[in-house]
């Protein structure tokens, strides 16, 4: 998918990952670039900067995102790219509240499904369109002291696989973004606070910027590429869990016990 002149919607656009993705599309000759964001100074403060337009949208309320897609259709005739990438860490484990796993899965997974719901139809009567989906490293491997986001993760990284076996041959194209650690508030916030889940990222592998982050992602879409891995590395703990899951596992409990520290 080559970015010029095309629509694009991005989640999470307020901060992050998301704020670069926008700036990029943006930088590589996008149409329209549609900021989406849960808070809406964040989503304004980017749209202004960017020359995009902001749209204060819980990813969570499937109606509101349906809405939104209507928006954008009826503003701009289509979507050419949904980037589905607002997404929370929890920090919890078995004993806590139920609604703070359901939370986890609404954001990190469903979604991807609403966003898909919404996007598909018209993605599909012009068999043409993106959909990027935002996972993780999580959603291939584990994550440390947040058991909701590294399930989470885990199922939008198959949701996107089911995505691409079920449309990638009615011209649909995915990707399914999982990046390790990212300076972005998600994670430096946490490793701030010396949270397991951040210190193990911080001790897999290099903490890149978003705008590293973004680079990846044109190059990954452009050659539609599915899995987008802007750590190498975690394409080698991905094969290593595969062909040996106990030893992997022996591994990242000594990783969080702080036995080995890279
Ligand atoms: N930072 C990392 O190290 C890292 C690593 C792997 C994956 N990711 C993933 O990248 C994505 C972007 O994260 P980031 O690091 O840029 O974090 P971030 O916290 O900087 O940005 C996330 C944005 O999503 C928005 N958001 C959260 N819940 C929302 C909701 N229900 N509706 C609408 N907007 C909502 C927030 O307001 C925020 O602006 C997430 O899916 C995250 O899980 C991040």
């Amino acid at each position: 998918m080559d970015l010029r002149d095309q629509v694009a919607v991005v989640t999470g656009g307020g901060s992050g990952i998301g704020a670069a993705l926008a700036r990029r599309f943006v930088a590589a000759g996008a149409a329209a670039v549609v900021v989406v964001d849960r808070a809406e100074d964040a989503a304004r403060a980017v749209a202004a900067e960017i020359g995009g337009v902001a749209e204060t949208v819980d990813v969570t309320d499937a109606e509101a995102v349906a809405a939104l897609v209507g928006r954008v259709l009826d503003q701009h005739g289509r979507v050419d790219l949904f980037c589905s990438n607002a997404g929370i860490t929890t920090g919890i484990g078995v004993d806590d509240p139920a609604d703070l796993w359901h939370r986890a899965l609404e954001v990190n997974l469903m979604a991807h499904v609403y966003a898909a719901r919404a996007v598909l139809p018209s993605m599909l009567a012009r068999g043409s369109g993106y959909l990027l989906n935002t996972a993780s490293a999580a959603g291939l491997l584990t994550s440390p002291g947040d058991a909701p986001y590294a399930v989470s993760k885990h199922g939008a990284v198959a949701f996107g696989e089911w995505l691409s076996v079920t449309y990638g041959g009615r011209g649909i194209g995915v990707s399914v973004l999982c990046p390790l650690g990212v300076a972005t508030p998600l994670l430096m916030d946490p490793l701030a606070a010396g949270r397991p889940g951040a210190l193990a990222v911080a001790a897999s592998g290099a903490i890149i910027t978003p705008e590293q982050v973004a680079d990846e992602v044109v190059e990954a879409i452009a050659a539609e590429r599915f899995l987008i891995l802007p750590h190498p590395e975690v394409g080698t703990f991905w094969a290593q869990k595969a062909s040996d899951p106990d030893r992997w596992l022996a591994g990242v409990r000594r990783l969080v016990s702080g036995q080995i520290s890279d």
